[in-house]
């Protein structure tokens, strides 16, 4: 794995009922805002981590526990002026921290932007298992299906 980390300034934290806020505006940004919906029932605040920088919530993301061991990503985003930092990463090792200690086997995550879904092979041990149609507009807008990708937790920060 390489190690590029940029994101000094930037501390990942549970995410607060007050950051709700900032957390839609954040995921307007990648048109990952709430929309009621049986593919987004609601987002869990319980479940979600935030970026934090002097303050401000530049990122976040969330996680569903499935069973004793499988779980899937739900959302993330990180603010365009201050993508391409260190910080997408950072809130994506945080989750998969999280739930590795929770003993989580298999991670699931659906992803729709080519270059995310390379991101997600190349840094965290994810393989892509299927396609899966999405049910409204949601993420990028001319992507009709969801890539779902899957690593092994029990992999993870041990070398995947
Ligand atoms: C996916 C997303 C969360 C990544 O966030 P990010 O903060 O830009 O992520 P990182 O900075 O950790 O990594 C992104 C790229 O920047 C590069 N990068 C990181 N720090 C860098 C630095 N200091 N200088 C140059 N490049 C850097 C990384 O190498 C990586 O590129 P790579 O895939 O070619 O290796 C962000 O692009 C986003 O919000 N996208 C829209 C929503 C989305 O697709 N979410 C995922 C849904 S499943």
């Amino acid at each position: 794995m390489d190690s590029f980390d940029n994101a000094t300034s930037v501390l990942i934290e549970p995410a607060r009922q007050a950051d709700l806020p900032e957390i839609m505006a954040v995921l307007k940004t990648a048109n990952m805002h709430h929309i009621p919906s049986p593919e987004m029932p609601e987002f869990d605040l319980a479940c979600a981590f935030v970026a934090r920088m002097t303050g401000r919530v530049v990122g976040v993301a969330g996680y569903k526990v499935l069973s004793a061991d499988e779980a899937k990503t739900t959302l993330l985003a990180v603010l365009p002026e201050t993508r391409r930092n260190g910080i997408g990463r950072k809130l994506q090792e945080r989750r998969m921290d999280e739930l590795a200690a929770l003993g989580v086997r298999t991670l699931t995550t659906n992803a729709d932007r080519p270059d995310t879904i390379v991101w997600y092979e190349n840094h965290f041990g994810y393989v892509r298992v299927g396609t899966l149609p999405k049910l409204h507009s949601f993420g990028l807008e001319n992507v009709s299906e969801w890539t779902t990708l899957e690593t092994d937790l029990t992999r993870w920060r041990k070398g995947l």
